[in-house]
């Protein structure tokens, strides 16, 4: 399969992009990609790296961003950080990115436990992760000529643990392993508008 990982430097990225490596052909897209440059929070750059890499059978999405900070101090500003790049990113990729795909290709958004089960100081990456959630339940429907749509939605993971264990306090890191796990299911399975959540 020809799979586009968009964030497949990042942390989890990486290691969802070493996975598929042996078995598929794997284009990585990034802001700082040397090849394959791409902004999610720019219709025309999504545009453009799909242009290139096109017809793919899956598209990844496992990039986005949004502002940590207690909800006294989060500006209306703070809040649309999370609102361009995770919610409207992602998005806009799924937008776009469903007439690039091969009859029976499939796009895989990331979302996270906020959504369920939000920490402190979470309310905007818990309120686009939601939307998203809601999102690709919605646009599974319209999904056509056996294209699929589906969120991974992850735990804190063990690449991740030493940056955020002090927010999440108890919670079991999710093994790499597993990280990539829910990814092959999301581009190689049948699951249709799912969110495929991975924390314990
Ligand atoms: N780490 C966790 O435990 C965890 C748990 C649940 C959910 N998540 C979510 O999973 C996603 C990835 O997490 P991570 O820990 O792997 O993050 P990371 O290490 O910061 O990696 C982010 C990746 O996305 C790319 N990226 C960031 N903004 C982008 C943009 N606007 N357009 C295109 N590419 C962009 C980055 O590369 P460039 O800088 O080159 O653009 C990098 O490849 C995030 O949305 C995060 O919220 C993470």
């Amino acid at each position: 399969m020809k799979i586009l990982i968009i964030g497949g430097t990042g942390t989890i990225g990486e290691v969802v992009a070493a996975h598929f490596m042996d078995s598929d052909h794997i284009l990585v897209g990034s802001r700082n990609h040397p090849e394959l440059p791409v902004d999610i929070t720019d219709t025309d750059s999504i545009q453009a790296i799909l242009e290139k890499t096109a017809p793919v059978d899956a598209l990844v999405c496992i990039a986005g961003e949004a502002k940590w900070a207690p909800l006294r101090d989060m500006s209306e500003a703070d809040f649309h950080i999370g609102i361009q790049s995770k919610l409207m990113g992602q998005v806009n990729l799924a937008r776009i990115g469903m007439d690039y795909l091969v009859p029976g290709g499939s796009i895989t958004l990331s979302t996270g436990i906020l959504a369920d089960d939000p920490v402190l100081h979470t309310t905007s990456a818990a309120m686009v992760n939601g939307a998203i959630h809601s999102f690709v339940k919605a646009a599974a429907l319209e999904m056509e000529q056996g294209c699929r749509i589906n969120a991974v939605s992850l735990g804190v993971v063990e690449a991740a643990y030493e940056k955020y264990k002090a927010y999440f306090p108890g919670h079991p890191p999710i093994e790499m392993e597993e990280v990539a796990r829910a990814y092959e299911r999301a581009v190689k399975g049948r699951d249709n508008g799912r969110i495929i959540r991975v924390y314990h």
